[in-house]
This record gives C-alpha cells, structure tokens and sequence, in this order.
C-alpha cells in the first residue's frame, strides 16, 4: 500500500499509449455517488476491451480488462496470473505471513483451500441460521420504531461482525473493536493509522490463536490447529493468515453490499413492492443485486510475458481483475445496468464471488446473510427512502462501499 510516487506513476514501455487511460477510473467511479456501478458500466463503451491505467487510487498500476471471457481465461490461469504477495498487510509490518489461502497458488493453494472448504460449507452456514436471523432480527427491532436509521451505523456494520463472531466462537462483546479495526482499514487515508490498525489485528489474532493452543476448544481456530498440510500441523503464521483473511474477506464485503442493495431498495420502492409481495423471489433478487452491485476488485501478478485479446502483459504486470466491469459486460448480460429480478436463464452466472480456484469460500454465508436481512427487513420496517439530509458517499477502492446511508420510512 504505497502511496501514489512518481515512480508508480511511470507507465511501463511495453505499454502502447492508446490504451492507457488518462483518468483514474476510481476516482471517477466515486465521483458518480449512488450512479457508480452505472459510471462503471460506461467504461466498455468508452475504453479499449483492456486499458491501462497508470495508478488507481494510491496502488500502482496495472491492466484493465473488462471482458468476462478474459477476466475468466485469467482467473483460470493461475499459473501466468498468481495471487501471490498480492496483498498489503504483512508487508506493512515488515513480515512475510500470507492470507491463506488467497495468496497461494495450485497446487499449494489447493491443500490449504480444502481445510477450510467444510468450515463454511451450506451445512455449516444451515448450522448457524438461526443465529443469523436473531442477530438480524434483533438489531433491526432496535430502530425499526424509529421511523429512521443510520444504515451502516446501526446494521450494515454489526450484523457481519456478530455473525464472524459467532463463527469463530469468539465474544460478543468484541463486536465494536472489530467494527473499528474494519473502519480504520477499509476507509481510513492516514497509513499511520492503517498500520497501527493491521499491528492491533495481528495481535489480537495471534493471541487468540495461543489461547486455542493453551485450551483447544471445537471452534474454528481449535478444527485450524488440529489440521494437516502434507502431514504436518499448521505454524502460528499459517493460523494467523487463514484468521486475518476471513476477519478481511468477511465483514466489509458484506456489509459493503449490504449498502448497495438496500440503496438500490430504497430509490426503486418499486422493487420493495415486488419482493413484499413475493418473498420467494428474495434469493433471485439478491443475485441480481450482486451482479449489479459487485464490490471486489482483486489483482493478479503476470509471472511471465503472455498476450491476450493482442495485447503484450510483461512479467511483473499488475492485473486488476474488477468484478464490476466483469458483470456489467453487454456481450454477456443484456442491459447490464437495469436491475431486473426476472432477468432469464439467457445470462450467464455473475462472477460476484469471482471465478475459478480462488473463487469466494465465504459465498454460501453470504448469500445467507444478505437474504435474511433482506426477508427481516421487508417484514418489521415499512417501505424505506433515502432520508431528504442523506448525502450517501460513495468509495471506490479494492472493495466498493456506500457509506453515511440514511433511510427513512412512515
Ligand atoms: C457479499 C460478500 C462477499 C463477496 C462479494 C466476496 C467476494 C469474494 C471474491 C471476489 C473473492 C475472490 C478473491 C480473489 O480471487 O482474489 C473472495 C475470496 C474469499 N472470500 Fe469472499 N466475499 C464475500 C463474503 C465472504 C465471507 C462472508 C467470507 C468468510 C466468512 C469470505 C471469505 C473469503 C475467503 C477465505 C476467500 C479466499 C478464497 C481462496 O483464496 O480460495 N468471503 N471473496
């Protein structure tokens, strides 16, 4: 996470200049509000099918691509296009863990990906429903009468963390430090600050990880410590690295989407009536609403020079693999920007989750976690607005997020 030099702002020789893009796309994404994923869209009208842009936001760099076909070959492609050291954390504290297992590649990926495979497998995310749906329950049940609500503040952030709580057999009680560390992460611009958050992380997860060691308990850390790679125990720096990835992979995404679609259910009361009138089409909905909301922008390193759609990748390129432009491509969705709930069976799956070896471990929770708020919701609060003082910001980063929502309703 280095901040935006001149260095990183050098485009690359091999890079023909009609394809860099003159704008930092994220800053113009932010800039179109609540019409962001709509500005997104726009792009595969106005730029080439891959482009280059010469920073985004303060990381360096990199390819564009836009295509699904090619963002699929891509994430296909483990070997040409690896995750590895594609993430920040260790490195800002000058050490070498990695997220397990988002930053190996098969075969090492694969061993590493099958432990946590049954850890968050449907029958898992059916163990915990009910929990889920108390937790969304009883947090909506603490505004509903309210009349208004401080969407983020008072739902979006909560409900994902008492569920990630719940999942690792932590406290409750943990909740508001967990909601902070993922605040200072996801928006805070003070590195300093950053740092000192991924520092507190790190230790917390590591403490809890000598916890497990001292008193094995059946939870998710007691299954992580008890489990074999190639027959051997896992060491404290794997742990940590499967732990700080779920905290990471789990708690803004959803409540990142969250924001959007029930921003998006708040501007179409339309769409509010369609699903209080037929709650069965609640799953449906929230797949379309994920593929034309997606939030995750991942990266991928080019191990060696490759060409694709004629364009020449170098060794040591940065891909951005953005699950917006992915599913908003026209060749694949037909009027990708309209958010239709009876859209057919003529569109392809949304990539969302992503695609291929590294695609979402977390999905099922997900799913489950962002229908139940949806059922709960359109059963305790009446149809809901956007608040007249609302000025909703929108943050256009690795993971997307619609901050200071305020709905009202009568
Ligand atoms: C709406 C919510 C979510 C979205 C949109 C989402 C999206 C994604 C995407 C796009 C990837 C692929 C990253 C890559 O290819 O580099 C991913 C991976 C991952 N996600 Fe999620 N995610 C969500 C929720 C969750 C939850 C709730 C958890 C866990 C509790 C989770 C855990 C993970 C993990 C562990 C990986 C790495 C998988 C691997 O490398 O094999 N995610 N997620």
């Amino acid at each position: 996470m280095n901040s935006a030099t001149e260095d990183t702002l050098t485009i690359p020789e091999h890079v023909p200049r009609e394809l860099v893009c003159e704008f930092d796309i994220w800053d113009e994404i932010s800039a179109a509000g609540v019409c962001a994923h709509q500005r997104a869209a726009r792009f595969h009208d106005e730029l080439p099918p891959i482009f280059y842009v010469p920073k985004l936001g303060y990381l360096p760099g990199a390819w564009v691509p836009q295509k699904t076909e090619d963002l699929r070959r891509i994430l296909r492609d483990t070997q040409t296009f690896s995750s590895q050291s594609t993430m920040p954390f260790a490195a800002m504290l000058g050490e070498h863990w990695k997220l397990i297992p988002l930053e190996l590649d098969p075969p090492e990926h694969t061993k590493y990906r099958a432990l946590i495979n049954g850890l968050l497998s449907p029958n898992k995310v059916t163990a915990i429903e009910a929990a889920i749906r108390q937790h969304a329950g009883d947090l909506i049940d603490t505004f509903a009468a309210n009349k208004r609500c401080n969407f983020n503040q008072e739902f979006a952030d909560k409900f994902p963390t008492l569920i990630f709580l719940r999942l690792m057999g932590w406290p409750e009680t943990e909740a508001p430090r967990f909601v902070k560390w993922t605040h200072t992460l996801v928006k805070s611009q003070d590195m300093e600050e950053v740092v000192g958050a991924v520092a507190q992380i790190r230790n917390y997860l590591m403490q809890k990880i000598q916890d497990s060691r001292a008193n094995p308990v059946d939870d998710f850390t007691g299954y992580l410590l008890n489990s074999e790679v190639d027959g051997q125990l896992l060491t404290d720096d794997e742990l940590l690295g499967y732990c700080f990835l779920v905290f990471i992979g789990g708690l803004d995404t959803v409540a990142s989407s969250l924001g959007f679609h029930f921003m998006h259910l708040a501007l179409h009361p339309e769409h509010q009536a369609d699903l209080r009138a037929n709650p069965d089409k609640i799953p449906i909905a929230v797949e379309e609403l994920l593929r034309a909301y997606s939030i995750v922008n991942m990266r991928r390193i080019v191990t060696c020079d490759v060409e694709i759609r004629g364009v020449q990748m170098k060794a040591g390129d940065i891909v951005l693999i953005s699950t917006e432009l992915g599913n908003t491509d026209p060749e694949v969705f037909d009027d990708p920007c309209e958010v239709n709930f009876d859209r057919g069976d003529g569109n392809a799956p949304h990539m969302a989750f992503s695609f291929g070896a590294h695609r979402c471990v977390g999905s099922h929770l997900a799913r489950r976690e962002l229908r139940i708020a949806l059922e709960l919701w359109l059963q305790k609060v009446p149809v809901f607005r956007l608040a007249e003082d609302c000025n909703p910001v929108m943050r256009a980063a690795g993971v997307f997020g619609m901050d200071e929502l305020i709905f009202e309703w009568d």
